[in-house]
């Protein structure tokens, strides 16, 4: 596996800077692999964490099809690093106190910039895989909700904490999470701040799979080789369809059908 340099549109970013931030990345091939590695913290997440995506996303290889989303040790993620909380915060990135005094245009540009860091993660032409285990909270869910797909231990824990914190899931969840289990078990959910356990999630719809904890890198890598034995082009145009489809009527899906279908059939034809 390559320890990746990433450079491109945005500043290069280092194993040795990702490293600092309790980050991994790493290419195999056409699958990439993003692991939170802070363990001792639970895979808490800061500011760094999330600008860390963001470029790791901004430079992504070419060739990569598959992302792998995963957290070092017992646990996804724990969220957001409670030392934002304080009033020191997280040293060298200040802390909520910080952010609660900007304007309001630097407020919304603090947090869109944090929200980058996950929306990357629908790109239609990759195809990103949560592996979940142990605690999921806030950031950590919704992090996994960023991504396409869930496999998850039987052990995970899923937690929408903000509201017990007085605070709104503002990192790109709520809408995946209403898309998979509507409106009512969201409010629920997100509400009471309870915990979702492995077997609710694979019954809403929250998770693909569930496996025992040793069995998730290997269902992993199955899951990343299916994806990879199907046409690149033709599996960006089909993901680029389905996240289409609940915004459109039938006929409008059916419209967006045949003009995919046209520079596949036409792209099929003028190779062979
Ligand atoms: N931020 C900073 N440090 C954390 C966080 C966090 N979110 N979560 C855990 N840690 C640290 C702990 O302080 C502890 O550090 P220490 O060893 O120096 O005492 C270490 O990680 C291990 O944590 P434990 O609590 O001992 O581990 P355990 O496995 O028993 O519990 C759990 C894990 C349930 C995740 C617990 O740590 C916890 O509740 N963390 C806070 C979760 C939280 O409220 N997150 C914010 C959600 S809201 C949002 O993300 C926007």
């Amino acid at each position: 596996m390559a320890e990746a340099t990433l450079g491109g549109s945005t500043e290069a970013i280092s194993a040795t800077e990702l490293a600092e931030i309790g980050l991994r990345f790493e290419v195999d091939g056409e699958i990439a692999t993003i692991t939170l590695d802070r363990p001792e913290r639970r895979n808490a997440q800061t500011f760094a964490t999330w600008s860390a995506l963001t470029r790791i996303g901004d430079n992504l290889p070419d060739q990569v099809r598959v992302v792998v989303v995963r957290g070092e040790g017992p646990s996804f993620s724990a969220g957001i690093d409670l030392r934002m909380f304080t009033p020191e915060g997280v040293p060298g990135q200040g802390s909520f106190g910080t952010v609660a005094g900007l304007g309001d245009a630097a407020f919304e540009q603090a947090v869109a910039q944090a929200q980058r860091g996950f929306l990357w993660l629908r790109r239609p032409g990759i195809v990103s895989i949560a592996a979940v285990q142990g605690h999921a909270i806030g950031a950590g869910f919704q992090l996994a909700l960023s991504c396409d797909l869930r496999i998850v231990a039987e052990d995970v824990m899923f937690c929408m904490k903000e509201p017990a914190l007085g605070l709104v899931p503002d990192l790109t969840g709520t809408k995946p999470l209403v898309d998979i289990v509507g409106v009512p078990r969201a409010i629920e959910i997100c509400l009471t701040a309870r915990t979702v356990g492995a077997q609710e999630a694979f019954r809403l719809g929250l998770a693909e799979l569930v496996v025992p904890g040793e069995e998730l890198p290997q269902a992993v890598r199955d899951l990343a080789a299916a994806l990879l034995s199907t046409n690149r082009d033709a599996a960006t145009a089909t993901k680029r369809l389905l996240q289409g489809a609940p915004g459109r009527t039938l006929e409008e899906q059916a419209a967006a059908e045949r003009a995919e279908q046209a520079v596949r059939i036409r792209a099929l034809f003028a190779s062979s």
